[in-house]
């Protein structure tokens, strides 16, 4: 078992179920789509957003079986992020993900566009079937969200002026607002009290922004093999998150590299020799560590069961990467 795992006990078996849905609902209607994304489903993902939709599920009908309207929604939830996965390895040109090839270097730009697209369309309709208008409400605001964090992060390349309140909110709209809104979703299929929802949405934001900041620090710390995708790639593309902000405060020569866009040889080597000398890793894993928190209080209004722990248990496991 992966630490991922070990944490979802509480549904495991859901989990399981969930897998051997999320390829049937892709449906075969057309096969090389098909292909495309079931080659991603089939691949190591770690199920995060999809576990912490059943565990909130769980944790808020205590005395009740989840209803099948939970599940879909995790399953929905899985598949949108996939989606986006999809669309952002094409941005990104990376090679790998989950471990494998990234269905572009596989199938093509073309069919990747179009097989996130699909996701995205199939995802909407299996929303649509919820018959739950304010469900509806959120999880379509995410999709836009997904778009304008694609967009906002694609237009900021190279800015060394970036404060770190817009690094935040992309972080956001790519990440967060997913995890945010299917947790308050998933209350809200468990008809909680109007507080409880903003609870669970906020425990979503501030998982999610825990979750990216410690993306964003492994990819300066960590390997192409441990990451089951391209390690280091962020800064060379001009995407500038947490670490390079901080470190830009203390190494002013860091912002003339990086408004070169690292053009003259040995650039990029020197830059990131910068951030290794600065407090930018250290102050980004803080700021991590402050949302992670946050989202341990925000989840702590519900009453204690084994999922509650569980979802506890996930605001130190995303924090627990880094070491
Ligand atoms: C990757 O998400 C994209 C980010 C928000 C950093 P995950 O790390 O959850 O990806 P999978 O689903 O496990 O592959
Ligand atoms: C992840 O974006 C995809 C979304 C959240 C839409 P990144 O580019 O930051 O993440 P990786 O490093 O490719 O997983
Ligand atoms: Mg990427
Ligand atoms: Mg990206």
């Amino acid at each position: 078992m992966t630490p991922a795992t070990s944490l979802f006990t509480p549904v495991e078996a859901d989990l399981q179920i969930l897998a051997d849905n999320l390829k049937q609902l892709v449906g075969n209607r057309h096969p090389i789509l098909f292909a495309a994304a079931e080659h991603l489903f089939g691949a190591g993902g770690k199920r995060i957003r999809p576990a912490i939709v059943l565990l909130i599920s769980r944790a808020t009908m205590l005395e009740e079986e989840i209803t099948q309207r939970h599940r879909r929604l995790a399953e929905i939830t899985e598949m949108i992020h996939t989606a986006s996965l999809v669309h952002d390895d094409v941005v990104d040109e990376s090679q790998m993900r989950r471990g494998v090839p990234t269905v572009h270097s596989l199938f093509g730009n073309r069919i990747a566009v179009l097989a996130g697209d699909f996701l995205f369309a199939q995802s909407s309709w299996y929303l649509a079937n919820l018959d739950n208008l304010e469900v509806v409400k959120l999880l379509s605001e995410v999709i836009m969200d997904l778009a304008t964090g694609e967009i906002q992060q694609g237009m900021n390349r190279f800015d060394s002026s970036l404060p770190i309140e817009n690094y935040l909110q992309k972080s956001y709209y790519k990440t967060a607002s997913l995890i945010a809104n299917s947790a308050k979703a998933a209350g809200i299929l468990s008809e909680v009290a109007p507080e409880t929802a903003l609870h669970l949405y906020s425990y979503g934001r501030n998982l999610g922004l825990a979750f990216q900041i410690v993306d964003d620090i492994l990819d300066f710390t960590s390997t192409t093999d441990t990451l089951g995708k391209p390690a280091g790639s962020d800064l060379k593309s001009g995407n500038l998150t947490a670490p390079v902000l901080f470190a830009l405060e203390e190494k002013p020569y860091l912002e003339v590299l990086i408004e070169r866009q690292f053009a003259q040889e040995g650039d990029l080597e020197q830059a990131l020799e910068l951030i290794q000398d600065s407090q930018g890793i250290q102050k980004a894993r803080e700021l991590a560590a402050h949302h992670a928190k946050l989202a341990a209080e925000d989840i702590a209004v519900l009453a204690p069961s084994a999922s509650r722990q569980a979802l506890t248990d996930i605001t130190e496991y995303v924090l627990s990467r880094l070491y």
